[in-house]
């Protein structure tokens, strides 16, 4: 609909540059640069490389994306930006940048949670999130469990990871597997050859005894220190590493502890939405066992498509739109960024 705000979102919290533009809950353009091949030979995101890939990404991106849309920046109602969470240096290129474009064109510019983005970039695939939900959200920084009221004033959270992020253990044991980073993809791919019964693998803070303090946290470092003395025996045994039974096992492991965990959350709570986001939700297997197990409760799982998953422009325009049809005020144009804004804090 025409009269719906169309909305500009800029993503640079950590190494994607995102500019994605939505009317409402249609997505116009999604363009996308990335720096990850500039750090995968060390194994993780080099935050000074990937603010100066930001920075040289930035104004071409805005153009795409402007062009892909076929509008111009005067089309704008309203310039919405990752504020936080997200590294310090990569994030001040996106608060920048959105604060130069603001000002030239007078627009409004929205200084939105990354996090919270993850979650209404579901909002241009399946429409408007039905309030409150269950969201899970699984990325390379974060792994958290909330109770959705309101996104765009208030989110409760439920529980976390007391330790590593579901996609940092995905990296670390593709890593110890000898697969590229980002692992994630890798284990996915190298997981369908593989038999996810084949080693049984702990699931941490499931035991009873972890269950009364830590019923929605998450603990993946376990996890992973297993693997890793799995795959060391089988090395010093000089046997051979079954890679695609190592990787389907864990990422079993993984995803067991994660749709055990949502669900319990929607279930204890009355919930029949969960909606899944952040890098990790493009993980096939957590796609399908969420929908399986939780069309046994009667509970709807809602995952965008895998590649609005990843980091992306489009979700932090999702997010500005409904911030602007709710009403909510915009930022003040000397708005901070926070590289660690809490998952509470929806915009500034
Ligand atoms: O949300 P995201 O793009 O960036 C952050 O905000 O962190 O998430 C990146 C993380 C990486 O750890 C990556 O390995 C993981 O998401 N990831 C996956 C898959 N695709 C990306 N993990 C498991 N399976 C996938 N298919
Ligand atoms: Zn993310």
């Amino acid at each position: 609909m025409a009269d719906e705000p169309l909305i500009l979102g800029i993503e640079t919290s950590c190494d994607e540059t995102g500019v994605g533009i939505v009317r409402g809950h249609t997505l116009l353009a999604d363009a996308l640069a990335s720096s990850v091949e500039q750090h995968a030979r060390f194994g993780g995101v080099v935050p000074e490389v990937a603010s100066r890939a930001h920075l040289e990404a930035i104004v071409p991106t805005m153009q795409r994306a402007l062009t892909e849309a076929g509008v111009t920046l005067a089309d704008i109602d309203a310039i919405a930006v990752t504020a936080g969470p997200g590294l310090a240096g990569a994030l001040l290129v996106g608060v920048a940048a959105a604060k130069g474009y603001a000002v030239a064109a007078e627009k409004p510019v929205y200084g939105v949670n990354h996090l919270a983005a993850h979650v209404a970039v579901d909002t241009l695939e399946h429409g408007p999130l039905p309030e409150p939900a269950v969201a899970l959200l699984v990325s390379g920084g974060h792994s958290s469990l909330l109770l959705v009221d309101d996104l765009a004033r208030g989110v409760t959270p439920l529980g976390a990871t007391i330790d590593d992020a579901a996609g940092e253990a995905f990296d670390k044991v593709a890593r110890l597997l000898g697969l590229p980073f980002p692992g994630g993809p890798y284990i996915d791919r190298e997981a369908r050859a593989g038999d996810p019964a084949a080693i049984a693998f702990p699931r941490g803070l499931t035991a009873a005894k972890d269950l009364a303090a830590h019923r929605y946290d998450f603990s993946f470092s376990g996890l992973k220190t297993a693997v890793a003395r799995w795959v060391e025996a089988r090395q010093r045994a000089g046997e051979p590493v079954p890679v695609a039974d190592v990787a389907a096992s864990f990422q079993e492991a993984v995803c067991d502890v994660l749709v055990g965990k949502a669900l319990d959350a929607c279930r204890t709570n009355g919930i029949e939405t969960l909606v899944i986001g952040g890098g990790v939700a493009a993980n096939s297997r957590l796609r399908a066992m969420a929908e399986q197990r939780a069309a046994r409760h009667g509970i709807r799982v809602r995952v965008p498509r895998p590649g609005l998953c990843t980091d992306n422009g489009a979700m932090v325009a999702a997010l500005g739109a409904h911030l602007v049809a709710s009403g909510v005020a915009p930022s003040r144009l000397d708005l901070p960024t926070d590289s660690a804004m809490p998952l509470t804090t929806i915009s500034v």
